[in-house]
């Protein structure tokens, strides 16, 4: 039984990465008429309340969304500028937050279906039974009928049947929680069957940046299984640091600090052209806003085939 709830983290500077990375491609593919098959393979509940238990106990949320809100109201109050990746991402939580004060999250599948246009398709794909029932009845609330589909199995194993979409346009978001050491291994499977399948999609992968051998080996491994399948690729990692109890960043590397995570990366294959451009606009805006006593970064790596 997996135990991951993603109430806890919903929000934390790992999401601000991804969903602000989720953003800027749906905006981008969003440009054709043609219409485009969203795959979610690890979807969550879809929509968190930020007000309620799970996210006050974690308090990630404090230190990723909205330490990033109030640096950018600093800024616009300063006449300084918002890099525009980062601004169309607040905006996107804004809009499910009609009032000043933010109580709700949207998780990846509630920024898709904000963003999908009505030739558009959603699949969602959850297994936690707890969050498969959450995501089915708000899914079931928004009344969009066939247009979004939850399905209660694994997302490694389905995606294979949905791929390549009808109109031959997709995106596919890859967020496991990586519970299982499996997942790493799991990842790597999963996209070399799907670019076999569906070389021209667009496919974006969320993973940790911890001290642990399979985490090293996956943010390498994604970057040569792109290579190999002859596609463009672009890789960011943003890096929020230490806070001063924490200890310092060579015994977290080394697995000696227990300490939350403090890193992550998003590979996307077939990228945007813009998107290695807009993440080094918009990363050290984000890593200023985000950072911890020591030890902050980013990096932006891209490669073409
Ligand atoms: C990091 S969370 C997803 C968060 C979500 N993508 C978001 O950004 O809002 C990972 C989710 O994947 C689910 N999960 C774990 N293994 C899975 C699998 N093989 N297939 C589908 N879902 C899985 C977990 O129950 C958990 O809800």
């Amino acid at each position: 039984m997996f135990s991951y709830r993603h109430a806890f983290h919903a929000g934390n500077h790992a999401d601000v990465l991804k969903h602000m990375t989720q953003v800027a491609l749906l905006h981008y593919l969003g440009q054709k008429d043609t219409g485009l098959t969203v795959v979610d393979t690890h979807a969550g509940a879809g929509v968190y309340r930020l007000d309620q238990d799970h996210a006050r106990t974690s308090g990630e949320s404090d230190a990723g969304v909205f330490r990033l809100q109030a640096a950018a109201r600093q800024a616009q109050a300063q006449g300084e500028g918002v890099p525009e990746m980062a601004q169309a991402y607040l905006a996107q939580v804004q809009a499910f937050n009609p009032g000043a004060q933010w109580r709700t999250y949207p998780g990846s599948p509630w920024i898709s279906q904000a963003l999908l246009r009505p030739q558009d398709k959603l699949k969602l794909f959850e297994v936690h039974p707890t969050d498969a029932k959450l995501l089915d009845k708000q899914v079931a609330e928004l009344g969009r009928g066939k247009q979004i589909e939850v399905l209660r199995r694994s997302g490694f194993e389905g995606l294979k049947g949905l791929l390549p979409p009808p109109t031959r346009r997709g995106l596919v978001l890859m967020d496991p929680s990586y519970e299982l050491k499996t997942d790493y291994q799991a990842v790597v499977d999963c996209l070399e069957d799907a670019l076999k399948r569906f070389p021209t999609g667009t496919y974006a992968v969320w993973y940790p940046v911890i001290a642990r051998p399979e985490a090293h080996a996956l943010a390498r491994k994604l970057k040569s299984l792109s290579t190999r399948a002859g596609r463009a690729w672009a890789q960011a990692e943003l890096n929020v640091g230490l806070t001063p109890t924490e200890g310092t960043s060579t015994q977290v590397a080394q697995g000696r600090s227990h300490t939350a995570m403090r890193a992550s990366g998003m590979h996307v294959i077939n990228p945007p052209f813009t998107l290695a451009a807009q993440w080094r606009e918009t990363l050290p805006w984000v890593t200023q806003a985000l950072k911890e006593a020591t030890g902050s970064g980013w990096t932006v790596e891209h490669g073409q085939p």
